[in-house]
């Protein structure tokens, strides 16, 4: 009795046997995937899947040969059937003298390994059982990390702050909106408290002016430039020369901002684009800016001065409120980014304070939360700043209630509100004289830091 093999061909050796002819000599070796085409080695060796013919070859093509194989064949091998093999195979020569099997198969195995080895390379599937295990662990490794992390904010919180801060003496601060209420002070506290060279942007140059020279007076360093930060290419060309001329930004306050503090439908639409302009997308441009420099650098810090205002929607504020959400977000988002991407040394404090008694929100009344002094806003947001605090709410008192804002019932919380009088805060509104800075025909053609102050 006598078997033809049909044998599908992968092995790429095949090519090489492209000269043989039918009727010659050959060895086959080849894998089936089907325990029942088993070939019972003759020396008790145990059976395997994978075997060698040897036989005279009937014909090949690219991908399929046939072998016949006599049962009388010197192989040690004998064939229990005919074998249909239909994984992988190589052609070889036969060569002699004849090798034993023990040798053929140990050349044999070679390129099946290989073959196998690439197929339990492919990804397999995952059930969904073993995704879900897999979330469930990633949570239990977050609620661990969070218990940690509470852990030893708890720890850390006992040592006082001054003790906490990071030196930086002789970095360069960016301060937008630098020339009045917080942004000045934090700028004169930054330079003078901790030796930092300051960079004050303002579109307004006498003010901005007034801060360089403070800081100067008192013996820091500060550069001034008139820049509008409603405008991108303001923003991009001041960014340019501060790079040229100061140095690279390694800490960034967005701070200017500004407010009309009418009802939504008498708010002009130009006053509602500026007010996005100035309130949030001004920290998309500014931080396309510097952030660049930072991620070369590995380091850096972005600061985004927001309000309580981007927390609470308030009455009267609807244009304020959704810019101060915008620039919430934005912060997060940013921040999340830079830590998907690896960047875990540039750090992001975003500050919610309640009203500030600067003259922005001049007028407003506040029933029971006290409005805030701007000397203790800015020891806060500068203290934040040195211990890389990534939240600031002002003052803390309302952080149970942004947690109760987010459990109750809308109406509930309105309600809420309107008994803490938040919702009647800005009915005495009145903003500082003449309402936020416009930039005038001559400030506009110097808002690219052709200005400076140095
Ligand atoms: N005052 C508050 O009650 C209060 C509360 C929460 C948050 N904030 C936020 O704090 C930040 C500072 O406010 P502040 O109280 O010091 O007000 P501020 O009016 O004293 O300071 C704002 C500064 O931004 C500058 N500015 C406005 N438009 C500009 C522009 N287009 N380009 C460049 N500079 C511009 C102004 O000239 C001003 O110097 C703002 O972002 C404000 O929204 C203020």
């Amino acid at each position: 009795m006598s078997t033809t093999a049909q044998i599908p061909c992968v092995y790429d050796g095949l090519q090489q046997q492209q000269s043989q002819q039918p009727g010659n000599e050959v060895q086959a070796v080849g894998v089936s995937k089907n325990p029942e085409d088993v070939i019972q080695p003759a020396d008790g060796i145990p059976p395997l899947h994978q075997q060698s013919f040897k036989g005279t070859l009937v014909n090949h093509n690219n991908n399929t040969i046939s072998v016949h194989t006599p049962n009388n064949a010197s192989s040690p091998n004998q064939h229990r059937r005919n074998v249909s093999v239909t994984a992988n195979c190589y052609l070889q020569m036969l060569t002699s003298p004849l090798k034993t099997y023990r040798e053929r198969k140990a050349e044999t195995v070679t390129p099946t390994i290989v073959e196998e080895a690439s197929v339990a390379a492919e990804p397999q599937e995952k059930s969904n059982f073993q995704k879900d295990m897999e979330t469930a662990m990633e949570l239990m490794g977050a609620i661990g990390y969070a218990i940690y992390g509470i852990t030893v904010a708890i720890f850390v919180s006992i040592i006082p702050r001054r003790f906490r801060y990071k030196d930086i003496t002789d970095q360069i601060v960016l301060v937008t909106g630098a020339g009045s209420g917080i942004g000045r002070l934090m700028a004169k506290k930054l330079a003078l408290n901790h030796g930092a060279v300051i960079v004050a942007w303002d579109i307004n140059k006498t003010g901005n002016e007034e801060t360089v020279e403070q800081i100067r007076a008192a013996g820091g360093k500060c550069y001034g430039y008139q820049v509008d930060v409603s405008s991108r290419e303001s923003i991009y060309a001041a960014a340019e020369k501060v790079t040229a001329e100061v140095g690279k930004v390694e800490i960034l306050i967005n701070n200017a901002g500004i407010v009309t503090g009418k009802k939504f439908l008498e708010i002009p639409d130009h006053m509602i684009e500026k007010t996005m302009d100035v309130n949030v997308l001004s920290n998309f441009w500014t931080v396309k800016a510097f952030l660049p420099a930072m991620m070369k650098d590995g380091r850096g810090h972005i600061v985004t001065i927001a309000s309580t205002a981007g927390l609470i929607g308030v009455n009267r504020l609807v244009d304020y409120c959704a810019s101060k959400y915008a620039a919430m977000g934005f912060n997060e988002a940013v921040q999340s980014e830079l830590r998907a991407e690896g960047y875990d040394k540039i750090y992001m404090t975003c500050v919610c304070p309640y009203y500030i008694n600067t003259g922005m929100f001049d007028g407003v009344r506040s029933k029971v939360v006290s409005i805030l002094k701007p000397e203790a806003v800015v020891n806060d947001i500068v203290a934040g700043i040195l211990t890389n605090q990534e939240q600031i709410v002002m003052p803390r008192a309302l952080y149970p209630l942004l947690v109760l804002k987010m459990m109750v019932p809308g109406e509930v919380g309105r309600r809420i509100a309107a008994a803490l009088g938040i919702t009647g805060t800005m009915m005495a509104f009145k903003g500082r004289p003449g309402g936020p800075p416009a930039p005038s025909v001559a400030n506009l053609n110097q808002s690219t830091g052709q200005n400076k102050t140095s």
